[in-house]
């Protein structure tokens, strides 16, 4: 089993993993053995501070080595292909996480029939959206069905990630994007085929949204997107999560995934405030992350 997208788990692992991260967190010392003698390859394509930090430590709590591979070295596709790299790693390692800029890419990572974990790509950020459910979870533990959230920006990897997630989890979402910049349409009709019933909206004005519990936004312009920034910030800039949207909707928690472009996408003054959950998030990537790699290799290690 892989984590390509969260897709390919159904709503009771993302609930149990959810779980399980929970226990993780409150009992540190917990699963010490869950990858004992394994390697973990990992494979980045792109920068990252929290993913590869939170993916290493990680690895390193559950037993088991983290070995960080920049492509910058290993050339994916120009060395040798990406199935013959996975190959490789399947002589000396246990699994691979994988920060990509194609999806494909990760498809091609699984022929060596180890467990592959998508790590961020042009589609995705499932283990992004796994930390922001726990943090949505732990902000509102009755009932997580019943918070307004709000998606405010580009609907890009984490965007849509989150929508599987919340489809999964049956939240209520509603999604405001500038025109044209919207969630994909191939990635719109997988969701909706997958969860037919789901309870997301999906617009593009923001003045006709009267109330959201939770924001969440992300960067304007994601890594490897080739944009204009400033010309991005101009279409962008009406959607800026601020104290008067956070006031107007009464918000009671901020989200990013951060790397944030303050003043940007987010002011200083709300990311800094007392209802960002933006370090809750980051420091929740952890204990997702271990919860997903006892998951994933319970049922490997069935098979
Ligand atoms: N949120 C996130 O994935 O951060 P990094 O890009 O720093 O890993
Ligand atoms: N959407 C952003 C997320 C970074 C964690 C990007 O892909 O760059």
């Amino acid at each position: 089993m892989h984590l390509l997208s969260l897709f390919d788990v159904s709503a009771e692992e993302i609930t149990h993993m959810l779980t399980l991260a929970g226990y993780m967190k409150a009992h540190p010392a917990s699963f010490q053995n869950s990858l004992k003698h394994k390697s973990i390859a990992m494979l980045f394509e792109k920068p990252s501070l929290r993913t590869r930090v939170s993916f290493e430590v990680g690895i390193h709590q559950l037993g088991a080595q983290p070995i960080y591979l920049d492509a910058q070295m290993v050339q994916p596709g120009q060395r040798e292909s990406v199935e013959d790299i996975a190959r490789n790693l399947a002589c000396w390692t246990h699994g691979i996480v994988a920060r990509v800029f194609k999806h494909e890419t990760l498809h091609k990572l699984t022929a060596a029939n180890i467990p592959v974990i998508n790590a961020l790509c042009d589609i995705h950020h499932p283990c992004q959206t796994l930390a922001d459910l726990l943090t949505i979870q732990e902000r509102y533990p009755i009932d997580m069905k019943v918070v307004d959230i709000l998606y405010v920006g580009e609907g890009n990897n984490v965007c849509q990630s989150f929508m599987v997630g919340a489809a999964a989890l049956d939240l209520k979402l509603t999604v405001i994007c500038p025109p044209s910049y919207g969630p994909k349409q191939s990635f719109l009709d997988t969701l909706n085929a997958r969860y037919p019933n789901h309870r997301i909206e999906i617009g593009t004005d923001l003045n006709a949204v009267r109330h959201a519990d939770v924001i969440y936004t992300d960067t304007w312009l994601s890594m490897g997107d080739a944009r204009d920034y400033q010309k991005t910030c101009e279409i962008f800039a009406p959607y800026q999560v601020n104290q008067a949207l956070v006031s107007r909707l009464t918000a009671t928690t901020v989200m990013h995934c951060l790397p944030a472009h303050r003043n940007d996408e987010i002011t200083d003054e709300v990311m800094d405030s007392s209802i960002s959950a933006v370090l809750q998030q980051a420091e929740n990537r952890l204990y997702v992350q271990k919860a997903v790699f006892h998951h994933l290799f319970q049922e490997f290690s069935n098979v």
